[in-house]
């Protein structure tokens, strides 16, 4: 993927040197190796579906993960295992579960695991469709879940109208009362 979407990427998520990271469907690892060039001791957990990726990512980020800024996992984010974690943002770039399909399963875990003052970035393009249209069903997903949008954001980047959903989890006593459809 052309290194200008994944910079813009991890310009908007804006990274704070100590923040906790995630990042779900991290693919080759690109994007974490940005994030990581921005932490000192703050952390990035990368999950992907899919082993091959996640072997990819972890030898591309072979010295952040010695390091300890970089932790890999391979698991579908509706059932991952995060244990205790409690990240400060979490995002994906081209999910396509967040784009075309009902993140109900993967909010609900995001949720659990943002801090109360936490953000999901839901970055997302497609060549066939306008970035508007694309951030229109990103904000479908979160708001059928009783998400905030705090931003909508897009972009011309590499040929592609990438669009950037910023939003924010429901209070917990909302989040008990389920998704909103
Ligand atoms: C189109 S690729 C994008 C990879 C990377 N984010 C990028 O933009 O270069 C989508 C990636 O997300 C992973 N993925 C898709 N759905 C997932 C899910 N529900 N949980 C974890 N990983 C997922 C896939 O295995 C794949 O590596």
């Amino acid at each position: 993927m052309p290194n200008d979407r994944i910079g813009w990427v991890v310009d908007v998520l804006s990274p704070g040197a100590s923040e906790q990271i995630l990042e779900i469907g991290c693919g080759h690892g690109m994007a974490v190796a940005m994030v990581c060039d921005r932490l000192t001791d703050g952390r990035i957990v990368a999950v992907d579906r899919s082993a091959t990726m996640i072997a990819a990512a972890k030898r591309r980020n072979a010295h952040h993960v010695a390091a300890g800024r970089a932790e890999f996992h391979t698991a579908e984010l509706a059932s991952a295992d995060l244990s205790e974690a409690c990240f400060d943002k979490a995002f994906a770039l081209r999910v396509g579960v967040f784009a075309r399909d009902d993140p109900t399963r993967e909010l609900m875990v995001l949720a659990r695991h943002l801090s109360p003052a936490g953000r999901l970035y839901l970055f997302h393009d497609e060549p066939s469709r306008s970035a508007d249209d694309v951030a229109r069903r990103l904000e479908a997903g979160v708001r059928g879940n009783a998400w905030t949008v705090e931003a909508v954001l897009t972009k011309r980047l590499d040929g592609c109208d990438v669009a950037c959903v910023i939003a924010l989890p429901p209070k917990p006593n909302a989040a008990a009362d389920g998704p909103k459809r």
